[in-house]
């Protein structure tokens, strides 16, 4: 793996390491916010006229709001604000030189592309480049070993970077200053001190890193698919109700079940990630999405957002969501084809082996991850110490024979 010739300078001083957070939106305000919160001088950069300006007036109201509950000094709160630059344009240029850019523009890998090769050539070697995207590759992103995936669908005719080891992800989940939890992502051509010091960075500004490949979903978003894919086959095999399913995992110790989860994040949020991940594993049955949430998605029942998904919405409260407690009853500890528990706790050990197993991750990161990006009450292997290899095997080959086709394929690793 290429290194770089001098460590990147992330981990001197706060106020003497300046940041740029490239795109305003949602998670870029938050990363600035939490930047500058650490004590970071940071340029916030919007495409959009009045688009970081606008961020910048909600962060006002955010910390007014945490000065009134005495969260935060008025001291502390005009400071931070004071470190937070707002800057519109498109032209990368005409942003100063800076030790770390964080980049939270919109997902498409055409305009993440583009950026990057205007961040390399206008910035400093030493700066580092790292990209919050939830979904695309880092090589399709650098250029340099197209995976075939996404690169293919827009294009990838910009040479590669000259850089790569300067480049990574930095993988924030939303609200990024209440999640503890990024990802700090490994590129083919990612230098190994970028990512210490990246990741040191990271615990500097009270988060916690975990790493992993630029696999497709990462840790999270790939380990948890099973957790949504298996209470949808259910329900579409009709075994039992959405509420019931939600019930039965609750009872598990999962602060939200499924159905309750999905609508809150957007049925077409969830099923965009799950697609990207189908598409990007070569449309791997064990990801693909199911029918029965494409059609909810083209029926506009998105969730709490459009008043309807899984369950109706009444002031921004689903109507009729209670389980029927004794069903959850008789199918937890019963046969696993109709068990949401057994069947949803062996495809998540399995996804979290198998990614460990493929040399993505640590154990330990998914475990952390897991817990920490989706509030899961324990990681895979901690399930898995809890039920066993030869279980958790036995289960999965059971649903392999009850549905044949690929979804239910156990690790090689069980
Ligand atoms: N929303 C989430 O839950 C979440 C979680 C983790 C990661 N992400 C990732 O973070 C990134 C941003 O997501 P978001 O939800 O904040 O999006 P958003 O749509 O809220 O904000 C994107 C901002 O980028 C600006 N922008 C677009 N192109 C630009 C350009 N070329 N130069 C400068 N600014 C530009 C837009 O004007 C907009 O203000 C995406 O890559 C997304 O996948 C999102």
């Amino acid at each position: 793996m290429p290194e770089p010739s001098t460590p990147p300078p992330l981990l001197g001083p706060a106020a003497g390491t300046t940041v740029a957070v490239i795109g305003a939106g949602a998670m870029g305000a938050g990363i600035a916010q939490v930047a500058a919160q650490a004590g970071h001088p940071v340029v916030l950069v919007d495409a959009q006229p009045d688009a970081a300006d606008k961020a910048l007036a909600t962060l006002r109201q955010i910390f007014d709001k945490l000065v009134a509950k005495g969260k935060v000094t008025r001291e502390d709160a005009d400071d931070t604000l004071e470190r937070i630059r707002p800057h519109t344009t498109t032209d990368m240029t005409t942003i100063p030189p800076v030790d770390l850019v964080v980049e939270a523009v919109v997902e498409h890998l055409d305009v993440k592309r583009a950026l990057f090769r205007q961040l390399e050539s206008a910035q400093p070697a030493s700066t580092v480049l790292a990209t919050n995207t939830s979904s695309l590759s880092i090589d399709d992103i650098v250029g340099q070993a197209s995976t075939g995936h996404d690169a293919a669908l827009h294009g990838g005719t910009s040479p590669p970077m000259a850089r790569p080891e300067r480049v990574i992800g930095l993988h924030f989940f939303n609200p990024p200053p209440l999640m503890k939890l990024v990802e700090v992502i490994t590129g083919d051509g990612s230098g190994e001190g970028v990512l210490d010091a990246a990741a040191e960075l990271m615990r500097r500004w009270g988060k916690t890193p975990v790493r992993c490949t630029s696999t497709p979903g990462f840790i999270v978003n790939r380990v948890a698919r099973p957790f949504y894919g298996e209470a949808q086959r259910m329900l579409a095999e009709g075994l039992a109700d959405p509420a019931t399913i939600d019930g039965a995992l609750r009872g598990a110790g999962f602060r939200m079940g499924p159905f309750e989860l999905t609508d809150l994040i957007g049925q077409d949020v969830n099923l965009a990630v799950g697609e990207s991940v189908w598409r990007q594993t070569g449309e791997d049955p064990r990801y693909a999405p199911t029918d029965w949430q494409r059609d909810l998605v083209r029926e506009g029942r998105l969730g709490r957002k459009s008043g309807r998904g899984v369950f109706e919405y009444a002031d921004g409260r689903p109507v009729d969501a209670r389980p029927d407690e004794h069903q959850v009853q008789a199918l937890v500890g019963g046969p696993l084809q109709t068990d949401p528990v057994a069947r949803t706790l062996a495809m998540l050990v399995n996804e979290g082996v198998d990614l460990v197993h493929r040399g993505e991750a640590t154990a330990d990161d998914v475990d952390t991850a897991m817990k920490l990006g989706t509030n899961y009450p324990r990681g895979p292997f901690e399930w898995l110490a809890q039920i066993g290899a030869d279980t958790v095997r036995a289960q999965i080959d059971q649903l392999d024979r009850l549905y044949p086709g690929g979804r239910y394929r156990p690790s090689e690793a069980l």
